[in-house]
């Protein structure tokens, strides 16, 4: 089978720095993989060099056969990205979704639904700039519209850290019940929570993929 993600031996230097070294990586349809790795490993800089965020210096990336920097838009309209930390955006909630209905053809009503199931009332907040949120709630937001997009590639970046036990339990309840074939790349420091919902662990340390196998 065609892989979503194909990554080939791809470094990626920060002033000077090897961030990513050598990395290969291949995400195959239904691939639920939790990536793991302390601080400082490159995982943020790889998933961001997959979503187009970032030219490496040498080797190449694919996503749905498409290079991320040649083709971003059409790249990242059918990519889910939940960002380490989230972005400071200035529309209010209202606008975000229409935002977000225009560029991608997600449903407002379905935003609405899937931020419902994690207790978020999105009508409450319509007239709020989003930067006015509190973290949890902007997470929240965040992971309704990824979910509502129904994209083939979900990419979460830590994307529980700001979110309570209640809130967490509602959001793998809700990563557990899509129903169409998908992949995800979730980073996180606790695979134990995300027992069920992965079944591939790829271990990161100093810029390289040390560990790579099914759990
Ligand atoms: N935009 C950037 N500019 C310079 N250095 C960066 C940038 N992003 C990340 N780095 C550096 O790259 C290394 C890997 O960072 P990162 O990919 O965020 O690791 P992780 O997500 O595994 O914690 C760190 O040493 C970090 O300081
Ligand atoms: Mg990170």
């Amino acid at each position: 089978m065609k892989n979503i993600v194909e990554v080939r031996n791809v470094t990626k230097k920060f002033m000077g720095a090897k961030v990513l070294d050598d990395v290969s990586l291949q995400i195959r349809l239904g691939d639920k993989v939790a990536m793991m790795g302390p601080n400082g490993a490159g995982k943020t800089t790889l998933v961001r060099s997959i979503l187009g965020f970032y030219h490496v210096d040498s080797g190449s990336i694919r996503v749905e056969g498409y290079d991320p920097i040649v083709a971003r838009v059409d790249v990242l309209r059918h990519i889910s990205f939940i960002p380490q930390l989230p972005p400071p955006v200035k529309l209010n909630i209202s606008e975000l979704l229409t935002y977000v209905e225009r560029s991608t053809g997600t449903a407002k009503e379905e935003i609405v639904s899937q931020a419902d199931a994690m207790e978020l009332d999105v009508e409450k907040h319509m007239a709020k700039p989003f930067f006015k949120l509190s973290g949890g709630m902007k997470q929240k937001l965040l992971i309704a519209i990824a979910l509502a997009k129904k994209s083939r590639l979900l990419v979460f970046d830590e994307p529980t850290a700001n979110l309570d036990p209640k809130a967490r339990d509602h959001f793998y309840r809700l990563l557990s019940s899509i129903d169409y074939d998908h992949s995800t790349i979730f980073i996180t420091h606790r695979v134990e929570e995300i027992e069920g919902l992965a079944n591939r662990k790829v271990y990161m340390d100093l810029g390289k993929v040390m560990e790579d196998e099914p759990i």
